[in-house]
């Protein structure tokens, strides 16, 4: 590691404004001109490990590891010795044996902060129930590359089950002090604990975080509305919990009074006709196709950040 400090991306929390906009600008200077950092993770290996299934997350990592010089080995949990046992704080010391850095997809976060603890080498966040950090830097990207991210009374609006995805989106866009709303069903909450991070959060970042039960208001005069699959990744499928969501679908209806040049949002992948339809995902509005390639640019601004600044 410069300077011999390891610096970790388990969560946006453990980031300044500063530094996320240093990722974001390393990002776009990757992205326009990629073959000025071919090398920069010369002589590095770095693997990916799954407790849950992966598409963008994966093939991104793998692709932006290999396009940045640097050597990526793809791991499933199942076939190491943790499916039969073996503890991730002693997995992690045998990981800091061989390796320059991991990057974990797994169901707890602190199980990604246990590993982080126990080696010496730098630990991303691809996903957990809690969090999913990376997701947010691409849709960062995105918004500013649309000229939104700092645009004066953004209306940004989160459709959608709170989730690891809105927790980091609203971790994201109060640490860069931009208001956002989050429309769900009353009965779904925030969790407290993020609720009270946030509240002193938002005090010091001057932004405001905007709960709205009501989905045609929510939508009024919004410039961007995101959305995410209403059952997370390893939850049981919860028929009641989808009756209470149909009202959030992002559809044509819902956007029948927003802005003509509304964009849509979505992390994916989309779960057709449930919290969106193929109307509104395949319309002009819809930027998720660069969201989604963005995952690639973001993450190897970040490895840059991590590994070479
Ligand atoms: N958005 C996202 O993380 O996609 P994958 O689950 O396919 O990695």
């Amino acid at each position: 590691m410069k300077d011999n400090i390891k610096k970790d991306f388990l969560t946006l929390k453990d980031y300044s404004k500063k530094e996320i906009l240093t990722i974001l600008d390393m990002a776009k200077e990757i992205k326009t001109d990629p073959g000025k950092y071919k090398n920069i993770l010369k002589d590095k290996n770095i693997a990916l490990l799954f407790d849950k299934p992966s598409t963008r997350t994966r093939v991104s990592f793998e692709v932006g590891i290999n396009q940045l010089g640097g050597h990526c080995l793809v791991l499933d949990s199942k076939n190491l010795q943790l499916g039969r046992g073996e503890t991730y704080a002693d997995t992690a010391k045998i990981f800091e044996a061989y390796l320059d850095g991991i990057v974990i997809r797994t169901f707890k976060q602190e199980t990604i902060e246990e590993v982080s603890d126990k080696c010496s080498i730098p630990v991303i966040n691809a996903l957990t129930d809690s969090f999913h950090p990376c997701q947010i830097l691409a849709d960062l990207q995105t918004l500013m590359e649309k000229k939104l991210l700092f645009k004066k009374n953004l209306k940004f609006v989160y459709f959608g089950d709170p989730n690891n995805v809105s927790n980091s989106l609203l971790i994201g866009f109060t640490k860069l002090g931009i208001d956002i709303t989050v429309c769900c069903p009353g009965l779904l909450k925030i969790e407290d604990s993020l609720m009270d991070y946030l509240a002193k959060e938002t005090a010091e970042n001057k932004n405001t975080i905007f709960i709205e039960n009501d989905p045609l208001k929510a939508a009024f005069g919004a410039d961007v509305i995101y959305t995410d699959a209403w059952i997370s990744m390893g939850q049981e499928e919860d028929k009641e919990k989808i009756e209470m969501m149909k009202p959030y679908q992002v559809n044509g209806n819902l956007l029948k009074n927003a802005k003509n040049d509304i964009k849509i949002m979505h992390c994916l992948p989309a779960h057709r006709e449930m919290e969106i339809t193929s109307e509104i995902l395949d319309s002009n509005h819809s930027i998720v196709w660069e969201q989604a390639e963005n995952r690639l640019h973001a993450q190897k601004g970040l490895l840059r950040y991590l590994y070479y600044k």
